[in-house]
């Protein structure tokens, strides 16, 4: 979500940072789990030629045939079941008629509701051959969203899971997009807090058992600047330089994190998506 945008769901949004349930949970795993399932149906469907559009459609047609919602689908006016965010492009991209070509990165972000609770997450998908530096990037973002998760404990702080996602991004020359952020979800799409993809150790918020939220850095080659396009969706980097992007859906539990939209398969990321 945009970091511009803090009345983004806004009847249902208090500010205050919701604590669930083991009923919480059990939803989220649900959810968690069919949204993941969706990604790794992708896989053998992302392959030159084929348009985004035919993407969506899939996804559309597999989230429906599991009595399930897709989130994305007229919210704020988006028409689509999932965002196809390819190389320059860092989220938000809108599913259309032009194919994918080979050599292309391509970020898959899907949101399904089931029982009313969200999953929501997304993955790099190379298509065919990757260039070194495409592969590279994705991979930092991997390892960056990795070490944020990896920062989730109760006690720990907000700032703690971005300072580790931007000491680790930064140490590897990429950079962290700062006008767009993770967010907390549940029976809402889009709810408090914020999750910012940088900081500084102990600031923010601290994290409590019960606390529902996404991860989802992105990651540039270049400059972290980004700017919208005229459909008032699609976000590029303003210096062209490559994108990348994953998301996971998490809990915090007593000791750690539990990720709800882990690959049942093990398919988020061996190095690419279908590689
Ligand atoms: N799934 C995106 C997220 O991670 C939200 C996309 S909103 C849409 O928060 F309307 F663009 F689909
Ligand atoms: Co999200
Ligand atoms: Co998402």
């Amino acid at each position: 979500m945009s970091t511009m945008d803090s009345v983004s769901d806004a009847e249902y949004r208090t500010g205050a940072i919701r604590i669930h349930g083991a009923e919480g949970f059990e939803g989220m795993r649900k959810a968690g789990r069919l949204a993941a399932e969706c990604l790794d149906m992708l896989i053998p469907h992302v392959v030159p030629g084929v348009s985004t559009e035919h993407l969506d459609r899939l996804a559309r047609e597999f989230v429906l045939d599991h009595g399930a919602l897709p989130a994305c689908l007229g919210y704020k006016g988006y028409m689509h079941t999932v965002c196809i965010s390819t190389n320059h492009v860092v989220c938000h991209g809108i599913p259309s008629e032009r194919p994918l070509r080979e050599g292309d990165i391509a970020n898959i972000d899907v949101t399904v509701i089931v029982d009313g609770w969200h999953g929501d997450t997304s993955r790099m998908y190379g298509v065919g051959e990757v260039s070194p530096r495409a592969r590279r990037l994705v991979d930092v973002t991997y390892e960056g969203m990795a070490r944020g998760l990896a920062a989730i404990k109760p006690g720990n702080t907000f700032g703690d899971i971005g300072h580790a996602i931007q000491k680790y991004v930064e140490a590897q020359r990429c950079s962290v997009v700062r006008d767009f952020c993770g967010h907390g979800l549940g029976k809402v799409f889009h709810d408090s807090p914020n999750v910012l993809h940088f900081g500084r150790p102990g600031e923010g918020p601290v994290l409590k058992e019960g606390m529902f939220f996404t991860v989802e850095p992105m990651v540039n080659l270049g400059k972290p600047q980004v700017k919208v396009l005229s459909d008032g969706w699609t976000a590029v980097t303003r210096d062209k330089s490559l994108s990348a992007q994953c998301e996971h859906s998490c809990g915090v539990t007593a000791d750690g994190v539990e990720l709800f939209t882990a690959s049942p398969a093990g398919l988020f990321q061996p190095a690419i998506a279908g590689s």
